[in-house]
């Protein structure tokens, strides 16, 4: 068969590297790709909004399944439209990628449904808001309602820097209009765990567990990124935990999301933080984590296609999804400056000799290939340098070993993926 993937960053190219594997697959397009998904794919220079366009291209291909998990063309809905043209897609429908595109939705959902997650309030006016945090507890967490690019969440200490992120999220819209709408929610303790899922509209499939590394810094210090590097499984993700989340979190949000008339259908993840009082939902979003994705599809035994295809077709509870014995780790390596301002056009050196290497993964996010035919950077995020190892520690060791064979000018990475695992020890 012919698959499109939309999207060209380090997820897609783990996505890319999954469909690649499967025996059903014949032929692999990417729009737009990178650099190194087009290694595996045939790139197709088409952006991830430009729905007309990717609809004709996929008429034209004779395309059997379109894949998109990026938020942008989800919360768009570009599912609608690939559906409305005739043409097969997995990914969410828009009325339930609502539950990652608005945040007071999804707030208001777990309140209705009486999901586990942080106490809120939502307001549309900034002056109620600010009323409200003179009384409210300090540090508390400000939530721009839609989609910022991963950046619309202030974590103020006082007062004062709550009123100045009201400010800019409401007046100065700084996330544009998704501050329109704002969320003030209790600030929350406790270690996070990404854990994703196949959802067909009424059963879910959990994928292993996972941990990002969010900040930019060593020992979690800095700005928030889209995520300095992941590993999986999570060993804070216990049975016991587990069993919890599957009771109070995951079968509740799906029946939620159906009862509202917004079948849920992709991948649903579910960002968790692990509080004394028991896991919480921190957040929903309606794709793959970026980069959870490189640390969970390389220990994915079953047939990729074979699962999407199961949760087009709402068969999902007759299909077994395995995962491998075994643990990854993905080191994130940026452009220096990141997340706030940094170079692009560095020649990436090392990529063969990382190629070479058993178990040893690199996925492109930020990378392109320049006139002379160099692969350069282009973004903030270059490369998820992915090792997979009998454990975590095997694995972390390999993946930093693997990321010192990649050098381009200002490169920069942490030193401290995966250190939470030795507490655990
Ligand atoms: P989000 O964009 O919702 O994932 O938020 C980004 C990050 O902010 C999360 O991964 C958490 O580390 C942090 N965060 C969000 N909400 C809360 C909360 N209620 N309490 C503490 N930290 C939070
Ligand atoms: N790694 C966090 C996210 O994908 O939203």
């Amino acid at each position: 068969m012919k698959v499109l993937l939309i999207g060209g960053g380090g997820r897609e190219h783990a996505i890319a590297a999954a469909i690649k594997k499967s025996k059903r697959v014949d032929k692999l397009y990417c729009a737009p790709g990178n650099a190194g998904i087009g290694e595996i794919a045939e790139c197709v220079p088409i952006g991830v909004m430009e729905f007309d366009r990717l609809i004709a291209f996929a008429k034209e291909k004779e395309i059997d399944l379109a894949v998109c998990s990026q938020d942008d063309p989800l919360v768009g809905g570009i599912v609608d439209a690939f559906e409305e043209a005739g043409i097969r897609i997995f990914g969410t429908r828009k009325n339930a990628a609502i539950i990652e595109g608005s945040k007071a939705f999804s707030k208001n959902l777990m309140k209705k449904y009486g999901i586990p997650t942080a106490a809120y309030e939502t307001f549309t006016d900034a002056n109620e808001a600010m009323e409200y945090l003179k009384t409210a507890k300090m540090p508390i967490v400000l939530k721009a309602d839609g989609l910022a690019l991963g950046k619309g969440v202030l974590i103020c200490q006082d007062l004062q820097e709550a009123l100045d992120g009201v400010r800019e999220i409401m007046l100065d819209k700084k996330f544009g209009s998704a501050g329109n709408e704002l969320v003030i929610e209790e600030f929350m303790t406790g270690r996070e765990v990404s854990a994703l899922a196949f959802v067909d509209g009424k059963n879910y499939k959990l994928m292993s567990s996972s941990q990002d590394h969010k900040r930019a810094g060593d020992g979690d210090t800095g700005l928030n990124t889209g995520g300095m590097g992941t590993f999986s499984p999570s060993p804070f993700y216990t049975p016991e935990i587990d069993r919890i989340c599957r009771e109070t979190i995951y079968q509740k949000t799906v029946d939620a999301m159906a009862a509202e008339g917004r079948p849920f259908k992709g991948v649903l993840y579910f960002g968790l933080m692990l509080t004394k009082d028991g896991p919480r939902v921190v957040e929903y979003n309606t794709r793959f984590g970026d980069p959870e994705t490189q640390v969970v599809l390389p220990r994915m035994e079953t047939d990729i296609i074979d699962v999407m295809d199961a949760c087009i077709d709402g068969t999902l509870d007759q299909t077994e999804l395995v995962f491998s014995d075994n643990a990854a780790v993905c080191v994130v390596i940026a452009s220096g400056g990141y997340p706030v301002s940094y170079e692009k056009g560095k020649i990436i050196t090392g990529l063969e000799k990382l190629a070479a290497e058993k178990d040893v993964f690199c996925f492109h996010a930020g990378t392109k290939t320049d006139a002379d035919g160099n692969v350069v950077t282009s973004g903030g995020r270059v490369l998820g340098v992915t090792a997979l190892a009998p454990d975590l520690k095997a694995a972390r060791a390999r993946a930093y070993e693997a990321a010192k064979l990649i050098h381009f000018d200002k490169m920069y990475m942490r030193s401290d993926i995966g250190k939470a695992i030795d507490e655990k020890a």
